[in-house]
């Protein structure tokens, strides 16, 4: 049964999250923008977010979610050799938010980088830290997810800035120690159609201007109805392609674990995969769409809830810019 059976896997030893404790619910953004309750609530099944403030950037998000795991796994800074941040709003272009949060957090000189695949960005960060892990070379990996998505939304756009919140995951994984095992992965990207979804200025095919503000160019740009149906297409296409590889079925999936974006998308995502909607765990009434920090995010509070029995089979999978696209099993 592919890598299940042949290779020692990667265990979580420990999970974190934090979000910041400005809550705006949809009757509080309405008084900001033209919308109301009743249609972010029919369209997205959002109700409220969080949002950081001016002062806190997407590091100080992941400092947090990475001590929090850090103190889940009762393990000490010192132990870790690899971090990975995974998110499309690092504090700066350079240095990585991962290099920023390794001084924060004390961990020695490891190695430190971020990855940027959007709202697959998470799995995408596993995937590799997996690879690294398995190559010997690296005993204990941090892999956040964290997004300050305020500061790339705009608030003349309605479509978009009721969708996103503020936040942020983290997991510790080793290939030493006991907790929930990585099984199987499965990343893929299709960029024939970058403009989907698209924050087009500030780098170096638009870089910042008079022109690229006026044109608004440094927020998230998004094609909605097309975002849409693509999600629901890929997810499928990369949870099924990865259960078979593995020799599994839907029936086998005790919980699903998918991105957080639109209550509507994870409906038809399990009426296609044919795995009922009570498997699917989802908190994105409480926080929007936080891109990479939504599956750590939502990790941590099942795991919290204590919904993981051991030997249950969960089946994390996410969709992003890109356009991206990742699925991860998980052996309670
Ligand atoms: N409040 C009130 N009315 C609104 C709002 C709003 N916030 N936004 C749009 N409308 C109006 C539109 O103006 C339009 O009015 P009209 O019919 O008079 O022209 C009407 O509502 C319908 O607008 P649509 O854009 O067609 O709305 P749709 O039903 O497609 O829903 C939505 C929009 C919720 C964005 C949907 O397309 C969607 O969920 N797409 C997927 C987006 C997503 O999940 N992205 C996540 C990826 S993010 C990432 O990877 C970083």
């Amino acid at each position: 049964m592919g890598t299940e059976s042949k290779d020692i896997p990667c265990k979580i030893l420990g999970i974190g999250s934090h979000v910041p404790s400005n809550i705006i619910d949809n009757n509080k953004l309405s008084e900001r923008v033209d919308t109301s309750d009743e249609w972010i609530t029919t369209r997205t099944g959002i109700k409220q977010r969080c949002f950081a403030n001016e002062e806190e950037a997407t590091s100080d998000l992941a400092f947090m979610a990475a001590q929090n795991a850090l103190d889940d796994a009762k393990i000490s800074p010192n132990d870790i050799d690899l971090i990975i941040v995974a998110t499309i709003t690092p504090d700066m272009a350079f240095p990585s938010t991962a290099c920023l949060i390794q001084h924060k957090l004390g961990i020695p000189k490891v190695t430190s980088f971020d990855v940027e695949a959007a709202c697959s960005g998470f799995l995408y960060a596993l995937d590799i830290a997996d690879g690294m892990l398995k190559s010997g070379r690296y005993n204990r990996a941090l892999v956040v997810g964290a997004e300050k998505l305020s500061s790339i939304m705009d608030w003349a756009d309605r479509t978009t800035c009721v969708l996103f919140g503020d936040g942020a995951g983290a997991v510790i994984l080793s290939r030493e120690g006991d907790g929930p095992r990585l099984i199987g992965f499965n990343c893929g990207a299709d960029g024939s159609n970058p403009s989907l979804l698209h924050q087009p200025a500030g780098g170096s095919l638009m870089p910042a201007s008079e022109k690229s503000i006026a044109a608004r160019g440094h927020f998230l740009k998004m094609n909605g109805k097309e975002i849409f149906k693509s999600a629901v297409r890929v997810m499928e296409a990369a949870a099924t392609d990865l259960l078979i590889s593995h020799g599994l079925s839907a029936k086998d999936v005790d919980h699903v674990i998918p991105h957080q974006a639109n209550a509507r998308i994870v409906e038809s995502l399990s009426l296609r995969l044919e795995i009922p909607l009570e498997k699917f765990f989802c908190n994105l009434d409480r926080y929007g769409n936080t891109s990479a920090a939504s599956i750590p995010l939502a990790l941590d509070e099942a795991k919290k809830a204590s919904l993981f029995k051991p030997g249950q089979l969960g089946l994390m999978v996410a969709f992003g810019a890109g356009l991206t696209w990742s699925s991860v099993l998980v052996r309670f």
